[in-house]
């Protein structure tokens, strides 16, 4: 009901696109359509002295953009890893918008502070980590890693008599970050991030799946008593593995080092019965980043880092200043988190897990995961496709071979990107690809609450048809 004012035409406006959009999902090409000189010639209009009315924004704003976006959020999407959004949580994303609150403090935004206390105490639950661990809400996993990351810091060289957060780091004891080789990008950029170095990675032989080897590592934490950082693994990128941290975690304690999980989409698993052994001893760790914009399905932007140690937490990410009012009973977040002013980003993920409930969660653990073992296994079945990694959890790779005489790897590299490309541009289906021990792939990940086995059909029908025309091309 259009009231008349600018905020109701505005979001009337706004309802009424996303309404077209999302109901038009199951038929939209993936991926967009539309090429760069098109959105700028579209977007790039002259910035004019007079303003616009709010809901002639709107409407230009999704013209314009139409053909334009990735759609992300389509049961068809299965590149990198991005989910799509719950209807409750992208509900309860618009309404934060709307209440605005600066979600820093209880006094300043009281009901987001309780929204995300309560969150917070879910996320633990779900995801079977310790219930005395403090969080912190963030932007991802990226910086997930980095609050992880400068708690690790705090406390590792506070036991060498150091305080970072008075003295800095230049002339302090160097932190070494034992990692297996494929980490992700992101915790490389986190280490940037907190002065640590990426001299200061020093990686740790791994099996093919990418998971370390508990004596390689036994035999790099013999070599040095200062402080340690160990990066494990609850889901690799390209794998879906898991590094064993029953044997893991109390080898590296065992040397006083900190362990550190990228558990981004992985860590969901603990919400499923079916997978959760993947998981056995990963809440002996020190700290875990998680997502919920990934497998939760909640909107961008929604990390979580999890500490098990309140104290260095707080202490390396709190302030007190004369004009704010910390509360004595409720949490500030700001106590826990890299940013002061921030969204209320706890509402979303509030919102996904009463939407899902346990059970919820479960079955979109164990959906997302039976579709990528289906999808990969059809195929593979597909002639001149190889099976690179079958799905233990919802991310697999296939590649593509050249079917031409005495084809070479090089050549089959260039074949599978050449697919990938071509199922990709026509749009019925999104996939990436990756150079995985030296050879192309393409990636396969599941994460979408709306993938279906219609989907999975009609991706395994697309993939045949780009793969037969590029076959005889
Ligand atoms: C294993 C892993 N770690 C970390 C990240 C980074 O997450 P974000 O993009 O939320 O920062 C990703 C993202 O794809 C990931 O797959």
């Amino acid at each position: 009901m259009d009231t008349g004012t600018p905020f109701a035409s505005a979001l009337e406006r706004a309802a009424h696109h996303a309404k077209v959009f999302l109901e038009g999902l199951d038929e939209i090409p993936v991926s967009a359509q539309v090429t760069y000189e098109e959105l700028i010639k579209r977007l790039n209009r002259p910035l004019v002295d007079a303003g616009v009315e709010p809901a002639t924004i709107i409407d230009d704003l999704a013209a314009d953009v139409d053909g334009g976006l990735t759609i992300s959020s389509s049961g068809r999407f299965f590149a990198w890893v991005i989910g799509g959004n719950l209807p409750s949580a992208l509900a309860a994303d618009w309404l934060t918008s709307a209440w605005d609150q600066n979600a820093g403090m209880f006094a300043v935004a009281p009901a987001a502070a309780v929204a995300e206390e309560v969150a917070g105490e879910w996320l633990k639950e779900l995801l079977g980590l310790p219930k005395t661990a403090s969080f912190a809400m963030v932007t991802g996993c990226q910086m997930a890693h980095f609050t992880c990351l400068a708690v690790a810091r705090h406390a590792l060289l506070a036991k060498h008599g150091w305080d970072v957060e008075k003295q800095g780091l230049a002339g302090s004891p160097p932190i070494r970050i034992l990692t297996n080789d494929q980490y992700h990008a992101t915790f490389e950029l986190a280490v940037r991030y907190a002065g640590l170095g990426t001299d200061a990675l020093v990686t740790v032989e791994s099996n093919a799946d990418g998971t370390m080897v508990p004596e390689a590592l036994e035999k790099v934490l013999a070599e040095s008593d200062g402080p340690t950082i160990v990066q494990l693994q609850a889901g690799d990128l390209n794998t879906g593995a898991y590094d064993a941290f029953e044997a893991l975690i109390p080898l590296a304690h065992q040397h006083d080092a900190w362990v550190h999980v990228d558990g981004a989409f992985g860590l969901w698993c603990a919400a499923s019965p079916m997978y959760r052994h993947l998981l056995k001893g990963v809440k002996h760790a020190d700290s875990w980043a998680a997502d919920g914009h990934k497998w939760l399905n909640v909107p961008f932007d929604s990390g979580y880092a999890f500490i098990a140690h309140p104290e260095p937490h707080s202490a390396s990410m709190s302030i007190r200043a004369s004009y704010l009012i910390h509360a004595s009973e409720a949490r500030d977040q700001v106590d826990w988190n890299p940013e002061w002013s921030r969204r209320g980003r706890g509402f979303p993920t509030y919102a996904a897990i009463r939407e899902l409930g346990r059970d919820g969660v479960r079955d979109l653990i164990d959906r997302c995961n039976g579709h990528a073992h289906a999808l990969v296994t059809r195929l593979g079945q597909l002639p001149n496709v190889e099976v690179a990694s079958e799905p233990i959890i919802n991310q697999g790779m296939v590649r593509f071979l050249d079917p031409k005489p005495g084809a070479t790897d090089e050549d089959h590299d260039a074949f599978t990107d050449q697919v990938i490309a071509s199922v990709t541009a026509e749009g019925e289906a999104f996939f990436g690809g990756v150079t995985w021990r030296g050879m192309r792939c393409m990636r396969v990940s599941v994460s979408s609450w709306l993938t279906n086995e219609r989907d999975i059909d009609r991706t395994v029908a697309a993939v045949k048809r780009h793969l037969g025309a590029a076959s005889t091309a």
